[in-house]
């Protein structure tokens, strides 16, 4: 009898050209390079130029990948594309990149949970291709957000956090008898968990447009502001320091994996603070931990796969290393995946 799993074929990633300092924001608002990096470890970040669109940052992370893999456009069956800044309000941005880059009319469909996205995605991957629904799924990931941040004073403890960026993975099915699949345990989508409370959804939020709005947009959002996003900062970082620790035990011990059988701890990227809290609580040393917060902000649903991207250039990963992504984002929304290299 076949079995099935999924593998992370290849990633890609690309970032606007444009770098951001903390300094470079001291001089158009209230702030200083030692409180942002004192508070989140961000030291720069990159901006688009106006006129690139998120789904144009995607093509050049899946042009990235496809390089790396010598995979193409006939090659893909479903596309997931997760974001929180599609292009338009609607439709969503996987049809916007299946047309611009050639895909034949494959499925494209949007993951709208923040930065979870990423998470998210594998773990919807992963069952569309064990339930023989997609061959090799393109996960893409892509923000463009620095347009929507409040540059002023007012807005600055969510501005100086974001940044943006694209990564793309491809995910495919290895099919084998069960026999072949348990000997070649190395690779492999192992286990996901997810989880969302919605109870925190004003706690990160942007407002409108949306139909809780009359007419989506009304002239007063404008003047309040709502069509910027809006954060409660410490009850974000208590929810994400817990969630991120809890959901981490969970897959470890679901897999009874213990946490020193851990190679790399890929985390979301949104405050150094909340990655160091993680890793103590995980008893890991810094160098399991992979962190790039610094060069890139809050990148939301593209950090862990630009932070992927990064540590394969780096020669971080090696055939057989045990690796956990972990993700928490507005909703709120979290989640892990546990994957053998
Ligand atoms: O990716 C989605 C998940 N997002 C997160 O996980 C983010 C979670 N939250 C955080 O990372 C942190 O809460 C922040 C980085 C947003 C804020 O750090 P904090 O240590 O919680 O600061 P705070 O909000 O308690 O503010 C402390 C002070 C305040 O001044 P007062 O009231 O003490 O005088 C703020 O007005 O820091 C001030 N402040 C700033 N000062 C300089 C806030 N933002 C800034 C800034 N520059 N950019």
């Amino acid at each position: 009898m076949q079995h099935t799993k999924s593998v992370i074929r290849g990633v890609g990633h690309y970032v606007p050209p444009r770098v951001v300092t903390n300094h470079d924001l001291s001089t158009i608002m209230e702030t200083s390079n030692e409180w942002i990096v004192e508070r989140t470890g961000i030291l720069e970040r990159h901006f688009v130029d106006e006129g690139v669109h998120t789904s144009h940052l995607a093509e050049q992370a899946v042009r990235n990948l496809f390089d790396n893999t010598g995979l193409g456009v006939k090659d893909v069956d479903y596309i997931l594309f997760a974001t929180l800044s599609p292009d338009f309000y609607f439709p969503g941005v996987g049809p916007i990149l299946q047309n611009r880059m050639g895909f034949h009319r494959i499925p494209a469909l949007d993951i709208r949970t923040q930065c979870s996205g990423f998470v998210y995605g594998v773990s919807t991957a992963d069952a569309l291709i064990r339930s023989g629904q997609a061959g090799r799924v393109l996960l893409v990931c892509a923000e463009v957000q620095s347009p929507v941040l409040d540059m002023t004073t007012a807005g600055r403890d969510t501005a100086v956090l974001f940044g943006d960026g694209a990564a793309a993975v491809i995910i495919e099915s290895q099919s084998g008898s069960r026999s072949q699949i348990l000997k070649d345990q190395n690779s492999g989508i192992l286990d996901s968990i997810l989880g969302s409370d919605g109870s925190g959804a004003e706690a990160l939020c942007l407002r409108a447009p949306g139909s809780a709005s009359v007419g989506f947009i009304r002239h007063e959002d404008i003047e309040k502001g709502n069509t910027r996003p809006k954060m409660d900062g410490r009850t974000v970082f208590k929810n994400a320091v817990t969630r991120m620790a809890e959901v981490v035990s969970e897959i470890l011990e679901r897999n009874k994996v213990s946490a020193s059988e851990i190679d790399l701890v890929i985390p979301h990227q949104a405050n150094m603070r909340i990655n160091e809290f993680l890793r103590e609580k995980l008893h890991l040393p810094k160098e399991k931990v992979f962190n790039n917060i610094e060069k890139y902000g809050n990148t939301t649903s593209a950090t862990i796969p630009i932070c992927l991207s990064e540590a394969i250039q780096q020669g971080r990963l090696k055939k057989g290393d045990l690796i956990v992504t972990v993700a928490f984002g507005a909703g709120f929304t979290w989640g892990a995946n546990l994957l053998r290299w």
